[in-house]
């Protein structure tokens, strides 16, 4: 993590411009002499860098807001050491000027992506723990007018991913590193020709970690179109039975079941199954319905009433538990004379977003940008809302 260490840290009188890096304002934590975070912009981008004041005087990345590629962060921590002239003793940041640094692939999407503006051009299927590839390449070698759509949470397969989508110059795949469970209730409904589940981890231990589920299920029949597949292919008869369980509750669309049936291209974890001679069970979902988009209404935006201040430190450190997920102040900090800022843990147990709001004029908003658009996000937001106007 780039970081400066500093020999004396030197506020800015905030907002200033140096090195073409704007400078906003300065949240400190409660104890000022610990630190603050800076709000910085740059190329476009604005996040936050952080004076720590431990041991030793560091002037480093916030983790939350952290931005990419790292040039950018380099230049906003050297161009405040230089600004503030807070003298630096030693770092692990260089100059490097920005095209020297790690390409951005253009397949690796994130998950604002998709949440912003779903590809809806085209027939779109979907891989679900894609591990080696083999299978996700392949498909999309050989249907060029589909958009593949892999999901993956092991990141040397991303990079193996990326890698072979460069190789054999691949232009309809998009990689998404994201919890499959979260995804598809990003996905517009009835877009969605086939959702690929090979070999998924069977987790006979904690069962509410499989990707499988009533609510999966729920959200896959939402975004495939009439005809659509949800294919499962698992050599697990524990994870076999258990699907057939959940595809067995009732609904308008069916299923059907097969066993050792050969498909076109064979992945790493079916040979070792086969060389063992396990038998392989499909379960293929099919979409006979077609389902109203999701409603999209809910937003991000705070009540207009004026938010008491006792409000924001009665939140300290407490966890606000719900069936959907939770909210968790991690930390308030001050900004000026009346402001103040709030660091909170919000969201599904799943995949839980760390996320700030400014407090300003007894009104609060997302700062530097909107949480994820999930409907546990949503619900996080409507909670935290009722508590600042208690
Ligand atoms: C047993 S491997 C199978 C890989 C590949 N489908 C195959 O047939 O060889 C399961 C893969 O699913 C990924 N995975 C597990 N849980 C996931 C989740 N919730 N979301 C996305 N990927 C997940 C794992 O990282 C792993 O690469």
């Amino acid at each position: 993590m780039p970081h400066l260490n500093l020999e004396s840290f030197n506020s800015l009188s905030l907002p200033t411009q140096c090195d073409d890096v704007e400078f906003l304002f300065q949240a400190n934590y409660k104890n000022p002499d610990e630190g603050a975070l800076i709000a910085t912009r740059y190329k476009g981008r604005e996040f936050f860098i952080v004076y720590k004041n431990g041991v030793k005087k560091l002037l480093k990345s916030d983790k939350v807001t952290r931005p990419s590629p790292n040039f950018i962060l380099k230049h906003a921590l050297l161009a405040y050491a230089k600004c503030s002239n807070s003298p630096i003793l030693d770092s692990n940041v260089d100059n490097a000027p920005e095209n020297t640094h790690l390409k951005t692939h253009d397949a690796l999407k994130t998950i604002s992506y998709f949440a912003e503006n779903f590809p809806r051009d085209r027939e779109v299927r979907i891989e679900i723990g894609f591990g080696s590839a083999r299978h996700l390449l392949h498909q999309a070698s050989v249907n060029p007018d589909v958009l593949f759509i892999g999901l993956e949470i092991h990141k040397p397969s991303i990079e193996q991913a990326l890698k072979q989508i460069v190789i054999q110059n691949l232009n309809n795949i998009m990689i998404l590193d994201y919890d499959a469970r979260l995804f598809l209730e990003f996905v517009p409904s009835n877009i969605v020709g086939k959702i690929y589940v090979h070999f998924p981890v069977p987790w006979d231990k904690k069962p509410h970690r499989r990707v499988i589920s009533e609510p999966f299920l729920k959200e896959s029949e939402r975004a495939l179109r009439i005809g659509g597949t949800l294919e499962l292919r698992t050599d697990s008869e524990n994870y076999y039975r258990f699907a057939l369980e959940t595809f067995s509750s009732p609904r308008q669309s069916r299923f059907d079941v097969r066993k050792n049936q050969e498909i076109a291209i064979v992945s790493k974890y079916e040979d070792r199954w086969k060389k063992m001679e396990k038998n392989i069970y499909d379960v293929t979902f099919t979409c006979d319905i077609e389902s109203p988009e999701p409603d999209m209404e809910s937003t991000f935006s705070f009540s207009k009433t004026p938010i008491n201040s006792d409000a924001v430190d009665s939140l300290s450190r407490e966890t606000y538990k719900r069936d959907w997920g939770f909210i968790h102040v991690e930390r308030i900090y001050s900004v000026g004379e009346h402001g103040a800022m709030i660091r909170l843990a919000m969201g599904s147990f799943d995949r839980p977003e760390s996320t700030y709001i400014l407090i300003e004029n007894a009104t609060a908003r997302y700062y530097p940008t909107l949480p994820v658009r999930t409907s546990a996000n949503l619900k996080a937001h409507i909670l935290l809302d009722e508590l600042l106007h208690g």
